[in-house]
């Protein structure tokens, strides 16, 4: 006995008798060619994205607070209170804080730590600490989300290597949507090139996601993968584009002592980096909303 299939229900419809839109031909070619196209909803209004642009701008002044103050000595828990107090004091909510059980205000991720750090009064920033901090902001309802590397004092020079090279795969990623209608496995292949150029390998168990109406939406962004697949990305989506790249293999595990759960560390406890934006893609290409 074989199940009867059941025919999924096209993601883009344009009703009859209406005309369709230059942006309609596009999403139904792609579809007709089992692309996966985005659902009318992932399609941000005019006043969405103003709202997230809002949020965009307090998370970046978040981030330049933390940046005007982290210092060698620093606990991670010190840069939490940074955050939590610089967001609420300019009338936003950082959005990690009791996001699915974090506990803090934002992710503090310090040299193997992957991703989502929680930040603790042991942990003592020290020269040559490579630090992720990662900071979401609602804004009257509107999520904007970002994190940049520190580095405390100096570096050596693979984990310099390293930072930059993470860097430069966001731009990366960011080049590709230089205009709309690429799809979301453009970025990730072009990301993880130029991560595998350098020796460096790309996370595959943690994503970028479309954001703004809530913290995590449609599509994931992966940071790896085939031209040609994945989401297609149109105006009007926000999402962000957000690599993890490791020093070494690209397994990531969980930290037996955290009870959360959250904690990813690279399994061969080699360093990791990691930046990220929220974009909103338009007809010239993305736009950074947290500039
Ligand atoms: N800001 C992270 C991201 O880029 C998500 C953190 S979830 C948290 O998607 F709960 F750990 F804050
Ligand atoms: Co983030
Ligand atoms: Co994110």
């Amino acid at each position: 006995m074989v199940k009867k299939q059941k025919k999924a229900k096209p993601r883009w419809v344009v009703p009859a008798g209406i005309e369709p839109t230059e942006m309609d031909i596009k999403i139904l070619e792609a579809q007709a060619q089992g692309k996966l196209v985005p659902r009318p909803r992932l399609i941000k209004t005019e006043k969405q994205i103003e709202g997230i642009r809002k949020a965009g701008l307090l998370n970046t002044a978040v981030l330049d607070h933390v940046a005007e103050n982290i210092r060698e000595g620093m606990s991670t828990l010190e840069i939490d209170k940074l955050v939590y107090d610089f967001t609420t004091k300019h009338g936003g909510i950082p959005a990690p804080l009791n996001y699915e059980g974090f506990p803090n205000s934002c992710c503090t991720s310090v040299n193997d730590v992957v991703c989502h750090g929680i930040p603790c009064d042991w942990e003592i920033l020290e020269e040559g600490d490579i630090i992720n901090v990662d900071c979401t902001t609602i804004v009257d309802g509107f999520y904007a989300d970002a994190s940049r590397m520190f580095v405390i004092g100096r570096a050596s020079e693979e984990d310099q290597k390293l930072v930059d090279v993470a860097w430069e795969c966001l731009k990366i990623g960011e080049k590709v949507c230089e205009k709309p209608y690429v799809f979301v496995g453009d970025i990730g292949n072009a990301i993880a090139k130029h991560a595998h150029k350098n020796g460096f390998t790309v996370v595959r168990d943690y994503c970028g996601h479309g954001v703004g109406n809530k913290f995590h939406e449609e599509p994931d962004v992966e940071h790896y993968g085939k031209p040609g697949t994945g989401m297609l990305l149109v105006p009007g989506m926000v999402f962000t584009i957000e690599p993890m790249i490791n020093m070494g293999d690209y397994y990531v595990c969980s930290d037996e002592e955290d009870e959360t759960g959250w904690i990813a560390l690279t399994e061969d406890g080699l360093p990791s980096a990691q930046w990220e934006h929220t974009y909103v893609m338009t007809e010239n290409g993305v736009e950074i909303l947290t500039h």
